[in-house]
């Protein structure tokens, strides 16, 4: 009997990250402050310790992960790569599909594999406290759990509607030692703004990042982390395809096409990014390599929004970045994939994706869970809602196998489980889960709100 799981021995942790800006095709275009000119580090010194700012300002290709950092990852990496064969029976398909699965962590996500080091450099800094955002509630989870870790305090600003939605996912911070409050909060400036406006607004990730970074610009003790988007991120997070790669070596394949959830855009960066480094660097094996970003119809930001500087919160604290967006102030609907409901995409990512070097796709909620579902059937792991979006075009892939008769190899990252999401799935099975298509004329409101550079 052959095995499905493809696993690594602590020691092949990875002992670098890979960088994605050292193989773009054009620099990357610079974040701009309020005054219209790039950043400058000592801008950012305000939230960040001195290590996070020199790895969001990298050019270099790889960058060592601190030995502290990966003897806490044996915690749960290396994480398994793992062959769906069920999932493929059930399909009929020649298609051989595998997923990444970033479940094993403590937190059931891949959002510790950023939190640890970004609380690791923190502390290095003599910093003693944290402020966050969550949607979801994986980021805040992660953040929690590293700043027990390393014996730091840690607030989260917990969008309002995952808030009242995932209970558990509160109390799962606290039990990691974390302050955890609903937001818009009335402990910012931003927060009571926002609850002025409209009370009942469901809150959104720009608006809980503008609360966690206004209190960390504002107490020298406390610095900000953010849990997608930023360079930085995208780098801790290519840990998942540097594995991947090992894992495809050790049974001599290598994958035709790369799928994963959308947010921020860490987890598709991580999983794919490295991959593309072997295209960019001349490899045969990566020559056909698609990499296919997954988005929700309602929060569809590569596909529909504007490649354009933007604030990177609601609030306009953060500096511009030039990404799609669309519009620092949208609100989203309450859809159950949290973590999808950002109004941007990482800088990395858009950039690749207007040169035209990764795809994007959205889609919509209820065909997400039916592919969700399917999957637990087969594999029998329960998805986060997130990582169903994931799932669904990692299927329609593996049918149009079955149409052309091609045996692609598919990988997808899954991303998380769904464990603290089964009011989601009870949605889905009573028939309550709608799916929403972001009106058009809404962005182009929105876009029209939108600060000018330069
Ligand atoms: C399970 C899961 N997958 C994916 C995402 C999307 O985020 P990102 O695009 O940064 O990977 C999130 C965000 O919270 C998440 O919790």
């Amino acid at each position: 009997m052959e095995s499905t799981r493809i696993l690594l021995e602590a020691h092949e942790i990875p002992t670098h990250w890979y960088n994605v800006a050292a193989d773009l095709p054009s620099p990357p275009a610079p974040p701009m402050g309020p005054d219209g000119a790039p950043v400058k580090p000592e801008q950012l010194a305000a939230i960040f310790p001195p290590a996070i700012i020199e790895q969001e300002m990298s050019a270099q290709r790889w960058i060592e992960i601190p030995q502290e950092v990966r003897e806490i990852f044996r915690l749960w990496r290396p994480s398994p790569l793992v062959r769906a064969v069920r999932l493929e029976a059930a399909l009929g398909t020649p298609a051989k599909i595998f997923f990444k699965y970033e479940g094993v962590s403590p937190a059931g996500s891949h959002k510790p594999n950023s939190a640890v080091p970004q609380a690791y450099f923190n502390k290095q800094a003599g910093i003693k406290r944290l402020t966050t955002e969550t949607g979801a509630g994986q980021w805040g989870s992660s953040l929690a759990l590293a700043g027990q870790l390393f014996g730091m305090e840690v607030r989260v600003y917990m969008v309002k509607v995952s808030y009242e939605q995932k209970p558990y996912r509160r109390l799962m911070m606290q039990t990691w030692g974390a302050e955890v409050f609903s937001s818009p909060s009335n402990l910012t400036q931003t927060g009571r703004k926002a609850l002025a406006e409209i009370p009942d607004t469901p809150g959104s990730l720009g608006l809980a990042i503008s609360e966690a970074v206004e209190e960390a610009a504002g107490r020298a003790d406390t610095n900000y982390a953010l849990g997608s988007v930023l360079n930085h991120v995208v780098v801790h997070q290519s840990i998942i395809g540097l594995e991947a790669k090992k894992q495809f070596d050790k049974i001599g394949l290598y994958p035709d096409v790369i799928v994963a959830p959308c947010g921020g855009g860490s987890s598709f960066g991580g999983i794919a990014l490295p991959f593309l480094g072997d295209k960019a660097a001349g490899d045969k094996r990566a020559e056909k390599l698609r990499a296919v970003a997954v988005e929700p119809s309602s929060c569809p930001s590569l596909t529909k929004g504007l490649y354009t500087y933007d604030f990177g919160d609601s609030s306009g604290f953060t500096p511009m970045m030039k990404m799609y967006t669309l519009g620092h102030d949208f609100v989203p609907p309450g859809i159950h994939a949290g973590g999808l409901r950002y109004h941007g995409c990482s800088q990395l990512l858009s950039q690749l994706y207007h040169e035209g070097l990764i795809e994007a796709v959205a889609v919509p909620q209820l065909a997400t869970f039916d592919a969700g579902v399917q999957f637990a059937r087969c594999e029998g792991i329960i998805p986060a809602p997130e990582s169903c979006h994931a799932i669904r075009v990692a299927i329609d892939e593996a049918l149009r196998c079955k149409q052309t008769g091609e045996a692609k190899t598919i990988l997808f990252n899954l991303t998380g489980h769904g464990h603290f999401d089964m009011s989601s799935y009870e949605r889905y099975f009573s028939g309550e889960l709608e799916d929403f298509d972001y009106p058009a004329e809404e962005v182009q409101k929105l876009l029209a709100k939108l600060p000018k550079v330069g």
